[in-house]
């Protein structure tokens, strides 16, 4: 816990132990195309983005539907795809060649290797320092890769976050909250993260989301 602080801000071995987090009624369960789908929250097909020999990261991807999906679609041929998640709720289904579902906390895991997309599908409004792992995620692209994801700068305790995402090369639609940056890049937020509340309350969603409160550097 930091002290000091009303209500107490969680440190990232709390949260990920929080009942908002380790939510079970949370959407985990999004398929690629249809009405409950990656396609509709992001805009697009995963797939459409990609081709043979390229590689595919989707953080905080819950129960890896929607990547099991892609990578028993033919157009994955040839297409790495890897999922990670806090919790290990994967659909308990015969894993395709290609794809690989890791448990871990987004925010200490590292690649082995460079991604032609990442995505992060209504994730990171539950992750402690998420913009230490934006930056981190921006050093993970190829050169012309392709990072989207939901977000949503209310949800930051801290000064003038669209505009400092904005300076860092990120693009934020704040209509849509929604987050893309193009080609790796090396980022650095001029921000010292302080900790996460979970008693914020719904965000956007409807869901209880966490608030994460960061100070100047
Ligand atoms: C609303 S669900 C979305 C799951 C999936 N992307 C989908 O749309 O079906 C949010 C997911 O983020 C995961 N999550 C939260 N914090 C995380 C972290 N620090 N690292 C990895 N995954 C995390 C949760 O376990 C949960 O599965």
């Amino acid at each position: 816990m930091t002290p000091h602080q009303d209500p107490p801000l969680l440190d990232a071995f709390a949260l990920t132990r929080s009942a908002v987090v380790a939510n079970n009624a949370m959407n985990r369960e999004r398929g690629l195309r249809g009405v409950n789908s990656y396609e509709r929250e992001l805009g697009f097909d995963p797939l459409s983005r990609l081709v043979a020999g390229d590689a595919w990261l989707d953080l905080c991807c819950g129960s890896g539907r929607a990547l099991i999906e892609a990578a028993g679609d033919p157009r994955a041929e040839g297409v790495r795809i890897t999922g990670v998640d806090l919790v290990d709720f994967f659909v308990p289904a015969v894993r395709p060649a290609g794809l690989d579902l890791v448990a871990a906390d987004a925010t200490e895991w590292r690649p082995a290797r460079r991604y032609d997309l990442v995505t992060c599908v209504h994730g990171l409004h539950y992750v402690g320092d998420r913009l230490g792992l934006l930056a981190r995620i921006a050093s993970w692209l190829t050169p012309t890769g392709l990072f989207v994801a939901d977000f949503d700068a209310a949800g930051i305790a801290a000064d003038d976050v669209p505009g400092e995402l904005r300076r860092q090369g990120f693009a934020y639609d704040a209509e849509r909250r929604r987050i893309t940056l193009r080609g790796a890049r090396e980022v650095a937020f001029p921000y010292r993260y302080l900790g996460a509340d979970d008693s914020a309350g719904p965000n956007y969603t409807g869901q209880p989301a966490v608030r994460v409160h960061y100070t100047d550097a």
